[in-house]
C-alpha cells in the first residue's frame, strides 16, 4: 500500500577501508582477550590443533598463513608443528610491529596456550616454539582483500572476516579470499565472534558483521570439503557485552 510519510532509508553498513585500524591498541586488544588462556579459546585451541594434526600427519609440513593475525598468536601456535614456513597478513601498522615483537621473542605468556598444542612437550618445550617461531615467521603487512590464490598448504583466520565491516558482501569477500589462498585440498581453520555487533579497543570503535552458523555454512559450504561448523559457548563470562558465542569452522579448501 502507498505511503506518504518520509521514507526512511536503510542505514548504509560501514566499509572496511572506513575504520583507523593503524590505531589498533595491539597491546590492550592482546591483554583483554589473550592475558589468560580462557576455556572458550581452549576448546577452539584444542579442536584446530586435532585438525591439523590429523590432516597435516598424512603429509610433509607445509607453508602456512595466518590471516589478520592481530595480536594472537594462538593460531599461529597451533600451525607450528605442520609448518616450513609461516605467513602473518596483518593490515594495521601497529599490529604488524606487534607482531614482529612477539614472533622473534615468544613471551611467556603464550606458554599455557602451547601446552594445549604440544601437551608434555610432544613437539618441544616453550623454548622451542620460540625459536621455530622466530626462524619461521614472516610478518607481511597486508589487506586479506589482495591475498594471491592457491599460495599456502594451512591456513587460519581468527576473527577477522565478521570483524573488520558491517558489510556481508565483505564479510563473504574475505572468507572467499582466504579460502582460495590455500592450494586445493589444504586444511584450514576459520573462528568468527557470533552475532557481533561490534567492539572497542582502548575507545576506537570497530566494526562487525552479525553471522552465526547459519551465514559461516553457507559461506564456507561452497568453497570446502569436510567441512565441520561447531558453535563454542562463551566461557567463563563473555569477554564483552554485544556477542553471543564464538563459532568455529575446519574443513578443506576445494
Ligand atoms: C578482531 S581482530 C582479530 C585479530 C586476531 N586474529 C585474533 O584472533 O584476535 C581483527 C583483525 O583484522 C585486521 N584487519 C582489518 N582489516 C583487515 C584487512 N582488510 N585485511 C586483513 N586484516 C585486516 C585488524 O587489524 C585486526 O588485527
Amino acid at each position: 500500500m502507498p505511503t506518504n510519510g518520509p521514507q526512511l532509508a536503510a542505514p548504509v553498513p560501514a566499509r572496511n577501508a572506513q575504520f583507523p585500524w593503524n590505531e589498533f591498541a595491539a597491546v590492550d586488544y592482546c591483554d583483554h582477550n589473550y592475558l589468560k588462556l580462557r576455556e572458550d579459546d581452549k576448546e577452539i585451541l584444542e579442536l584446530v590443533s586435532r585438525w591439523f594434526a590429523q590432516e597435516m600427519g598424512k603429509r610433509s609440513a607445509g607453508d602456512a598463513i595466518d590471516v589478520g593475525a592481530g595480536p594472537n598468536l594462538y593460531p599461529s601456535l597451533a600451525m607450528l608443528p605442520h609448518s616450513r614456513t609461516m605467513t602473518l597478513r596483518e593490515y594495521s601498522t601497529s599490529n604488524v610491529e606487534f607482531l614482529r615483537a612477539q614472533t622473534a621473542d615468544l613471551p611467556e605468556r603464550w606458554g599455557p596456550f602451547w601446552d594445549v598444542v604440544s601437551p608434555g612437550a610432544r613437539h618441544g618445550d616453550l623454548g622451542k616454539a620460540r625459536a621455530l617461531l622466530a626462524e619461521r615467521v614472516r610478518v607481511e603487512q597486508g589487506s586479506v582483500f589482495d591475498l594471491p590464490h592457491s599460495s599456502w598448504d594451512l591456513g587460519t583466520m581468527f576473527f577477522v572476516a565478521e570483524s573488520i565491516s558491517q558489510d556481508p558482501a565483505e564479510f563473504e569477500s574475505a572468507v572467499g579470499r582466504f579460502v582460495r589462498a590455500l592450494r586445493p585440498g589444504s586444511p584450514f581453520a576459520a573462528a568468527f565472534m557470533e552475532q557481533s555487533d561490534g567492539y572497542d579497543v582502548a575507545g576506537v570503535r570497530f566494526p562487525a558483521t552479525p553471522v552465526g552458523r547459519r551465514e559461516v555454512r553457507a559461506c564456507l559450504g561452497a568453497l570446502s570439503t569436510d567441512l565441520k561448523v561447531e558453535r563454542v559457548e562463551m566461557r567463563p563470562a563473555p569477554l564483552r557485552a554485544g556477542y553471543t558465542g564464538m563459532i568455529v569452522a575446519v574443513g578443506r579448501a576445494l
